[in-house]
């Protein structure tokens, strides 16, 4: 196939264009190069997409396979008013952040209600909580069917997407912290649910819909779990055996400002229950059906122990720091013990 990915430059673009390199296809990847380069074997194409004409020169190649990662309404807009007439497939990856219910588990793509579309005076995600960054992504969906038709469109709905080159650091700070060993902070409840996508497994899905011309809306994720088998899970990826956990109540970590999800202070692939029991508990079995393969914990525990480890200087952005972990720990023994 002759695939344009717009991005390329980092985590699932990258991931993209360098397995569908390894697979044998020709492939463009078009962005500004700022993030990072593109794997060896794929072309290069500087573009800056705040430009509205940036893509139009790469419509007389015409491509079997378009995957766009965009986040801004007008990048999306022009993209598809250069391209879509000499596309033959779009997959655009979207996000679960455009459910309007986090709280149901269970969800499918076919039950679960989204969030409206933005609003006109906004075209991208704001400030540091990336406020809109669902509603836009409503948006872009809707230009993508609409443009490309139902039958030409591939939306992938990506869940938390984990492996090697995360910028994020929400799995990795759970491969760093059971590789260190000693008591580990695990918090709320063992039988939380939690969901999350292994990049390479999601880049492998995106190549699988473009080779396949599937069309639809899906959510790419792979089946949830219960946090106690992720953790498990990552300590035995790194060859920890009986990893010394110790679960500490949700109200209690709370009331000590460790926050949720991601950023400083966050424990990762932690969130707030009940409010939150649907974020990491949806029903992917259409995903899997349609070609959605997941690969074993190990393995994506083994990619992003190797990357960490080649690249000690990744930015730390979750977790708590030792000292901090270890002093929430003796009040929370303290408090437990009484
Ligand atoms: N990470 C997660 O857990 C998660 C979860 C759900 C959904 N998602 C979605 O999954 C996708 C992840 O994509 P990704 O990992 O490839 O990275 P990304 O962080 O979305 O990267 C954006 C890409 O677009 C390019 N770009 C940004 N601004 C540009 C501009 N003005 N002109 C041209 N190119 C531009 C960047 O390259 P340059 O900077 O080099 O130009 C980069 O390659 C996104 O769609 C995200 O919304 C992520």
């Amino acid at each position: 196939m002759k695939i344009l990915i717009l991005g390329g430059t980092r985590f699932l673009g990258r991931a993209t264009a360098q397995l569908a390199v390894e697979q044998g296809h020709d492939v463009t990847c078009a962005a500004r190069g700022v993030s990072g380069v593109v794997p060896a074997g794929a072309r290069f194409v500087p573009v800056d997409r705040d430009d509205p004409e940036a893509l139009v020169p790469l419509a007389e190649e015409g491509f079997d396979a378009v995957v766009d990662v965009a986040r801004q309404i007008s990048h999306a807009r022009h993209a598809l008013a250069a391209l879509a007439d000499h596309v033959a497939h779009w997959s655009f990856v979207s996000t679960i952040s455009v459910y309007a219910d986090h709280t149901t588990p269970g969800q499918t793509v076919a039950d679960a209600p989204v969030l409206a579309p933005a609003p006109p005076d906004v075209d991208g995600p704001m400030g540091p909580d990336h406020r809109w960054y669902g509603e836009c992504k409503v948006s872009i969906e809707e230009m993508v069917r609409e443009r490309m038709g139902g039958d030409r469109s591939f939306i992938c709905r990506a869940g938390l997407i984990v492996g090697a080159e995360d910028p994020s650091d929400r799995f990795p700070y759970w491969v760093r912290r059971l590789a260190v060993g000693g008591e580990v902070l695990a918090p709320g409840h063992p039988t939380d649910r939690v969901q999350f996508v292994d990049v390479a497994d999601l880049a492998r899905w995106l190549l699988h819909a473009a080779g396949t011309r599937l069309a639809g809306t899906y959510d790419g994720s792979g089946p949830a779990m219960s946090r106690a088998d992720l953790l498990a899970g990552v300590a035995a990826g790194l060859g920890v055996t009986d990893p010394f956990l110790t679960w500490v109540d949700q109200e209690f970590l709370l009331s000590h400002d460790v926050r949720e999800w991601s950023g400083e202070r966050a424990l990762p692939l932690w969130v707030r229950l009940p409010e939150t029991a649907g974020l990491m508990d949806r029903d992917v079995r259409p995903a899997l059906d349609a070609g959605l393969t997941i690969r074993p914990l190990a393995d994506t525990v083994w990619a992003t122990a190797s990357w960490l480890a080649a690249h000690p200087a990744a930015v730390r952005q979750s977790g708590l720091d030792p000292a901090d972990e270890a002093a929430i720990l003796r009040k929370w023994q303290a408090v437990r013990d009484r």
